[in-house]
């Protein structure tokens, strides 16, 4: 596996490869021992997009391996006095790191400089594309809580449309055997979603999407990403804000998931993301644990 660029270029072998592997990396005791599986490897994190989960799980991941690494943002880098992309990836590389990790707003963006350069990329998150640490993560976690994701119901409720989170996921779970049930409103319900999985259910009603759910998996209103003049948030959480009163709908033992950054009030309120159903943190601890398994997967096969 030369770099990660997406889950849909993963085997589904490949996948469970990867998960296993996480689990030998997640915290067992209180202190955290430092590994020296990645010791002399050098690591670069690029991000154009704002990021605090991703980009510091990656940092942590990497020097929990015993890897160095070094942490690049847009504003600080050369990208605002005007240099392309190419030209700022191919200087980046001719410093010989081991691997780039990299977010972008374009959606491709990793993928388009995977051809150019010998180092291997690691995306993390392209546009509304692709974010596969994000969709490995959420995975683990609910394999995590005794849930097996063949068969389980899965709702993904949000802005859909604009999510290179659901895209990843629904790559996953479909090549599990998922039950994938999307929901938003319309205007945020894209139908090319059905290319990925034939099987996936599209809804606009969020309480038909939690019925039977064992697992609901919430979404941020991407508005950066939204051209639209306005949009009305306050009507929205009526209508797609996840309640307490909505997981009586769902499985007893349901979950609730969300990325991350939430916006309480807007898409979950308060109650649910504090309730015991909410494996909110358990998502970002995870976060490390698959960013380890796939540095290490990444840079063990560069090397050979
Ligand atoms: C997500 C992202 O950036 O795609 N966040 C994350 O990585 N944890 C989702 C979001 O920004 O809403």
């Amino acid at each position: 596996m030369k770099g990660l660029l997406g889950i849909e270029d993963l085997t589904r072998e490949e996948v469970q490869s990867i998960l296993d592997r996480a689990r030998d990396f997640q915290p067992r005791e209180e202190r955290l021992r430092k590994l020296d599986l990645l010791r002399g490897r050098m690591i670069v994190n690029l991000f154009f997009e704002a990021s605090t989960r991703t980009r510091t799980s990656f940092e942590i991941a990497a020097k929990r391996l015993g890897a160095d690494t070094i942490s690049i943002t847009a504003q600080a880098s050369s990208v605002s006095k005007g240099e392309s992309l190419v030209d700022t990836l191919n200087t980046l590389a001719a410093m010989r790191p081991d691997a780039i990790v990299m977010r972008h707003a374009a959606s491709g963006a990793p993928h388009f400089l995977a051809r150019y350069l010998e180092t291997p990329i690691v995306n993390a998150g392209d546009g509304t594309h692709e974010h596969p640490t994000q969709a490995l993560l959420d995975a683990r976690t609910i394999l995590d809580r005794g849930t097996p994701l063949e068969g389980s119901r899965v709702a993904i409720i949000g802005d859909i449309a604009h999510s290179r989170v659901a895209r990843s996921n629904v790559h996953l779970l479909s090549k599990f055997g998922a039950k994938i049930v999307l929901c938003g409103p319309a205007s945020l319900l894209p139908v090319e979603l059905k290319q990925i999985a034939p099987g996936v259910e599209l809804t606009t009603d969020m309480r038909e999407a939690i019925m039977g759910a064992d697992v609901i998996m919430m979404l941020r209103v991407q508005l950066e990403r939204q051209h639209e003049a306005s949009f009305p948030s306050g009507e929205y959480f009526g209508f797609y804000g996840l309640r307490l009163e909505h997981l009586e709908l769902a499985k007893p033992n349901v979950i609730v998931m969300h990325p991350g950054p939430i916006n309480r009030g807007r898409e979950i309120s308060s109650e649910v993301a504090d309730s015991q159903r909410s494996v909110i943190l358990n998502q970002v601890e995870n976060g490390v644990a698959v960013r380890m398994a796939v540095l290490e997967r990444v840079l063990s096969d560069a090397r050979n």
